[in-house]
């Protein structure tokens, strides 16, 4: 079996190599980073799923003013419906995080959380992107139709084989098959029956995915470097969807404190959580982790505890504390490096790739 980096997904998308920038919803000032890695030869790609529609406009101007280059936008397939079931439970264990930081406790008709994707998905159109992806499902076959009448390429998620099958039937042109090491949320589908998401291995998850679905595979969670995405290709994989490894890059828009977390972390750091959001996500375990996981509460469900817990975590931001920020990370943390450009990160797994592969 011969190995190639120029795979059929690269050359779909006319890009020198099979990278791919992880969309990082929450994170800004993103656009430098996205157009970097796009002018690098890959694919960067825009985490839009919190932005409101004026907002994501701009960013996508942005990227388009900065590179000629194919680039992705990211948006949550289901935003979900506030619910505050547990709400007063919530609120009491919150509140020594809301004194310590100093912000005022919210009422329930301040925690609201507004679902753009509608008009997010009516700018993507308008803009003609050339890549949409998604995570937390499916889309609609009204929405599916929209995107390919406009010859957009349509990027699913999954965490299972079974899921990997699905996003195929739903017409994807490619899969994401997001393993156990990957930071940030879950991809899993039903978060019902799998409360912390389905958490198979990148190593175990990618060659059964291929195995199992016609359209190409992007492997992520936990590639850091030319070794993850040799070790990748050779799993059947037709390119690699990295998130951490760019956090620390020169163009990263991530807070100051977030990327010294990220810098001062192992393998060993990250849990997975709810505690954050209310849905599945892998980060930095700190202190908000560890006082929520010591009250033993359910928070409450997905988007409600996110919006809920976001004026902790800008509080937290801007009084530089990271023990009340959501600290997203994989778990390849120790091959992070510093203040490295998009280009150079880039370059180097290129370059490692072709001493494996021998060309
Ligand atoms: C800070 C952060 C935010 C993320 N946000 C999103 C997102 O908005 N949409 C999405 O599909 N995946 C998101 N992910 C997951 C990535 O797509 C990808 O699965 C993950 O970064 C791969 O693992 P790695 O971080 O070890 O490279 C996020 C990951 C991180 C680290």
């Amino acid at each position: 079996m011969s190995i190639s980096w120029n795979t059929d997904f690269c050359k779909r998308l006319q890009i020198r190599y099979p990278i791919i920038l992880a969309p990082m919803a929450g994170i800004t000032n993103m656009p430098k980073l996205v157009a970097a890695v796009s002018n690098a030869g890959g694919l960067g790609t825009l985490g839009g799923a919190y932005m409101s529609p004026e907002q994501l406009r701009q960013a996508i101007q942005e990227i388009q003013s900065l590179t000629d280059a194919p680039f992705a936008v990211n948006l949550f397939a289901h935003m979900g419906k506030d619910q505050y079931e547990g709400w007063s439970k919530v609120i009491t264990a919150l509140q020594p995080v809301q004194q310590a930081l100093n912000i005022p406790v919210p009422t329930p008709q301040m925690i609201v959380t507004p679902d753009h994707f509608e008009a997010q998905w009516a700018v993507l159109l308008e803009q003609r992107v050339p890549v949409i992806s998604t995570t937390f499902g499916l889309l609609s076959d009204t929405h599916m139709q929209q995107a390919k009448s406009l010859g957009i390429l349509m990027i699913g998620t999954a965490t299972t084989v079974e899921e990997a099958i699905q996003v195929e039937q739903n017409g994807c042109d490619a899969v994401v098959a997001q393993g156990s090491e990957a930071g940030g949320h879950r991809g899993t589908f039903d978060t019902q029956t799998k409360p912390l998401g389905s958490n198979i291995g990148t190593m175990a998850l990618v060659p059964q995915v291929v195995d199992h679905v016609r359209i190409p595979v992007l492997a992520a969670g936990g590639i850091m470097d030319g070794r993850g995405l040799v070790a990748s290709l050779a799993l059947g994989a037709q390119g690699v969807q990295m998130g951490t490894r760019f956090l620390t890059s020169a163009e990263s828009g991530a807070h100051e404190v977030y990327k010294q977390a990220l810098l001062n972390s192992t393998e060993d750091s990250t849990v997975i959580t709810t505690a954050f959001s209310g849905r599945p996500a892998r980060g930095i375990t700190n202190t908000f982790i560890r006082n929520w996981n010591a009250t033993g509460m359910q928070p409450l469900a997905f988007p409600t505890q996110n919006t809920l817990t976001r004026d902790i975590r800008n509080a937290a931001a801007s009084q530089h504390n990271s023990e009340y920020m959501a600290l997203w990370a994989g778990q390849g943390t120790r091959l992070l490096t510093d203040k490295q450009s998009a280009a150079d990160i880039v370059e180097e797994m290129m370059a490692t790739a072709r001493t494996l592969l021998q060309r």
